[in-house]
């Protein structure tokens, strides 16, 4: 079933004008709710789990469904991706909704995850970022290895997922203003600049065809000769 709809936020009507406040989906509108709210519904779970530029949010409602003590929090800056999932995710299912209670989406560029967000993170997933998104992470900017790491508690997994095939179009690297990563030098700093916050390379693999199913991850899949570059941190 398709749906169109104009999600607009509550942004004149803000109840929290003296804490932070993040924007979250519901049903037909986005609102405004107080971080530390936020936190508390975290703190329902066993475990949370952050995606970060999660695109349509189809990969973690399908975890969801699958692990509904862990709490899974999708978060991009394009509003119009999630649209449809989070009108599924808050319908009856007597509407054609979706039966899933652990499934958050917040609308809100990555560089602006609020500081009540430390240490909640179980893991933290990034699949096959753009924009920039792939530029912050390849730059690589400190600044956004301190926001993955602050999200994350210790002991808790990063897995980055990287487009590798983008490295062999040098114009498009070009046009999209980020690091060439197939240069070793490069991939070495983007590594040092997670360990510089406790996040320890723990897997690092170059692979024909994305492991990680999620829309983007099947695009790959389907044209040939994709590369995809897996590397995976642990917070320490
Ligand atoms: C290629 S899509 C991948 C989507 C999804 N992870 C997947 O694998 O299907 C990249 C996503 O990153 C999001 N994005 C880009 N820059 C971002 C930022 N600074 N903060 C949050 N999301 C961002 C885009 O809106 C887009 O949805």
């Amino acid at each position: 079933m398709s749906c169109v709809m104009n999600f607009r936020s509550n942004a004149g009507f803000c109840l929290f004008r003296h804490f932070s406040s993040v924007r979250r989906f519901q049903r037909t509108h986005i609102e405004e709710i107080s971080t530390l709210i936020f936190r508390d519904r975290c703190r329902e779970f066993k475990k949370v789990h952050f995606d970060l530029g999660t695109g349509d949010a189809k990969f973690i409602y399908r975890l969801a469904k699958k692990d509904p003590e862990t709490l899974f929090v999708g978060i991009d800056s394009n509003a119009d991706s999630m649209g449809h999932i989070a009108w599924k995710v808050k319908s009856k299912v007597s509407r054609g909704g979706l039966a899933v209670q652990n499934l958050e989406l917040l609308h809100m560029p990555v560089e602006e995850i609020p500081d009540e967000f430390s240490n909640l993170a179980d893991c933290v997933t990034i699949n096959y970022p753009w924009g920039s998104l792939l530029r912050r992470i390849t730059e690589p900017d400190l600044k956004m290895a301190k926001t993955i790491s602050k999200i994350s508690r210790i002991a808790s997994q990063v897995h980055l997922h990287l487009n590798f095939t983008l490295y062999s179009n040098k114009t498009l690297i070009h046009r999209l203003k980020v690091q060439d990563l197939s240069e070793r030098a490069a991939l070495e700093a983007v590594k040092r600049c997670f360990s510089r916050y406790q996040l320890y390379l723990v897997e690092q693999s170059l692979e024909d065809s994305s492991r990680t199913r999620t829309t983007w991850g099947q695009h790959l899949a389907l044209s040939s000769g994709r590369q995809v570059l897996t590397l995976r941190f642990l917070k320490e």
